[in-house]
Parts: C-alpha cells; structure tokens; sequence
C-alpha cells in the first residue's frame, strides 16, 4: 500500500470526534471478565458478546475501528454475516490485535516481553484478505523498584519497531502500543519519568526501522499516580502531565495517540480524556480513546450472559462511547452521565 493509503487510514482512526472500541481481549482475559458476570466462557458466548457490541446500532458515529482477536475476525453473528464483513458496511475498520503476549523477559525479574515477531509477516498477509486495515501490538512496562530497566525498555520499543514496519510492509498502519501499568504505589512524577524514557525509547526505536510516522497511531497510557499511590493526582494533573509528557516525546508527525483505560473506572477515563482536550487547541496530535474495559464494562455488567439484556448492553455501550467521543472533542461534562443513550 502506498504511503497516502496508510495516512488516511490512520487519519480516519483519530476522525473528529472518534476513537477505537478494543474488543480483543485474549482468551484468558475474555474469561477473567465472563468470570466477574458468572457466565462461561464458551466460543458461543464469546461470540455472541461480541456480536453485540459490533451490532450496536449508531456506534458508528462515535467509533472508527474496532480491534478484535484472532478468533473474533473469524467469527460471523447468528445469521451467518462475518464480522469484519458488517464492520465495514457499517463504516467500522476492523482492526486485529497481532502480539503472542507479554512474556518474562530473561534476566529481568519481574519485567515483560512481548511475543509475537515469528511468522508475522505471514499472518499479517491473511489478516489483510480477512479484510483489517490496521493491526495493534502490546507491550507492557511495570514501575516497581529499580524498574522498569533499560534492556526492557529497550527490548520492547524494538519488538514494536520491528512490528511496526511489518505491519506497513503488508499495508496495514500499526497501531503501537507500550503501556506503562498502573499498578503500584508510585507518584505521578515517576510515571512521568517512565512514561517519557519509554516513548522516546519507543520513536527512536520506529526511526531506526524506518516506520512511517504519518502512517502511525500510538496507544500511550496516560500520565497517573500508581493505583495504590497513598495519594492520588486529580483530573487536571493527570492532564497536564499526560500532555507535558506527550510534548516532550511523540513527534508531530503522528497523526493520533490514543490512550487505554488501564485499569481507570469508565467515568474516570472519559474524564481524564475530557480534560485533555479541553486545555488546548494547538496539539500537533489528535486525542482519542482506544479503551476495552472504560468502554466495555457498563455494557458487560447490563449483559451479565443474558440474550434478554442484549438491547439495554448496547443502550449502555452507546451511551458510554457517546461520552467518549464528547470527551475527545473537549466537550463532555459529568451532567451528561445521567441523560439517556
Ligand atoms: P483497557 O482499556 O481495558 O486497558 O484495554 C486496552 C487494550 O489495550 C485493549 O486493546
């Protein structure tokens, strides 16, 4: 594909007042969230959730790509339409997630590599006649003491390089994502520090493999204290901090970042986003969402594994993904928690 194709592609993942829906929970993390509604995690549940969440009428509007699991872009809803099929025909990209998994890194206690270079230039290929213009790889980075290290910090950036530019290779725009965890009781400034070594490890990293920038989307966390940090910064710190620490880091060429949820409550998430957006118009990069669980977890908790909730699951998706894509114009305010999908 040539580099205008891979442009606009990426362009028209961060479009005005659109994000991503990240629906490619592996297999065990699927199960983890069926666990916390009681509901097995069989294939036919699994598809018929998913079926759901692709289904909802009007997400479109708020919702450019959608990132599924292997198993998901193979899979059709009842009446037979294969999902990346009725993803497009309703304007919908549908993207894959492409990384094995984060593994332990050797010689590194405590800290993670992820998986996934072997035999990729070969699945991105089937990827693309299955019909997904962009693919996501996630690498993880743990504060903790004395890490995250240099080799992981290093070793990460580089399996996302090398990702990235396979992915252009075969035409689709790699969506790149290092994802600095919450967990932990580290101040806001030490993810600061973590979040910027990682990044600029990560566009050196890019630059190195001779990725196009313009035809890239980056998945960042955003800038927070540690989840059981004894106190935690507020919405307008998080912002400010995100977008410091964005300034310093991703070069303007990008198009987009887009941030995960990580762990944030829904409201919390849309809020921190909110505020981003709200602090300046002059960003080189649009903000946007890419959440799972931010997005996910009213429509999941309303499901609860009953066909019988299916509308009001969707009512709940929509109205959240609504609130996002306010929140990515810097339009979003709490009052409209209340009012109706
Ligand atoms: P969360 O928004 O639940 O952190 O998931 C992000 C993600 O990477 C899924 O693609």
């Amino acid at each position: 594909m040539s580099a205008q194709k891979l442009e606009a592609a990426a362009q028209a993942m961060v479009a005005d007042g659109k994000g991503i829906l990240a629906i490619d929970e592996s297999s065990p993390t699927i199960k983890k969230r069926f666990d916390t509604i009681k509901t097995e995690c069989t294939e036919e549940n699994r598809r018929a959730y998913r079926e759901l969440l692709i289904t909802c009428a009007g997400l479109e509007e708020f919702v450019s790509g959608m990132i599924l699991f292997d198993e998901t872009i193979r899979q059709s809803t009842s009446d037979g339409v294969p999902f990346p099929e009725l993803m497009k025909n309703k304007g919908i990209m549908p993207g894959i997630k492409v990384d094995k998994g984060a593994k332990d890194l050797a010689g590194h206690p405590g800290e993670k590599v992820t998986e996934g270079l072997d035999g990729l230039r070969d699945r991105l290929a089937e990827y693309r006649e299955l019909g997904a213009p962009f693919a996501k790889w996630r690498a993880v980075i743990t504060i903790g003491d004395g890490i995250p290290s240099l080799g992981c910090i290093e070793a990460n950036a580089h399996g996302l390089a090398r990702y990235a530019a396979l992915c252009q290779e075969a035409g689709l725009v790699p969506m790149v994502e290092p994802e600095v965890l919450l967990d932990g009781n580290h101040s806001i400034e030490r993810c600061f520090e973590v979040t910027e070594a990682t990044l600029r490890a990560l566009f050196s990293s890019l630059h190195q493999q001779r990725v196009l920038l313009e035809g890239t989307i980056l998945k960042a966390s955003m800038v927070l204290s540690g989840k059981n940090a004894p106190s935690r910064a507020g919405v307008e710190a998080v912002a400010e901090q995100t977008i410091a620490c964005l300034k310093r880091s991703v070069p303007a060429a990008l198009p987009g970042v887009v941030f995960l949820s990580g762990g944030q409550a829904p409201q919390e998430a849309t809020a921190h986003l909110n505020a981003m957006n709200a602090i300046t118009g002059d960003l080189p990069w649009k903000l946007s969402f890419s959440y799972s669980r931010a997005l996910q977890e009213p429509a999941l908790n309303t499901w609860a594994g009953s066909a019988a909730n299916g509308k009001s699951a969707q009512d709940a998706l929509h109205h959240r993904a609504q609130l996002n894509s306010a929140a990515s114009l810097g339009k979003y305010s709490e009052a409209m928690e209340k009012q109706a999908a």
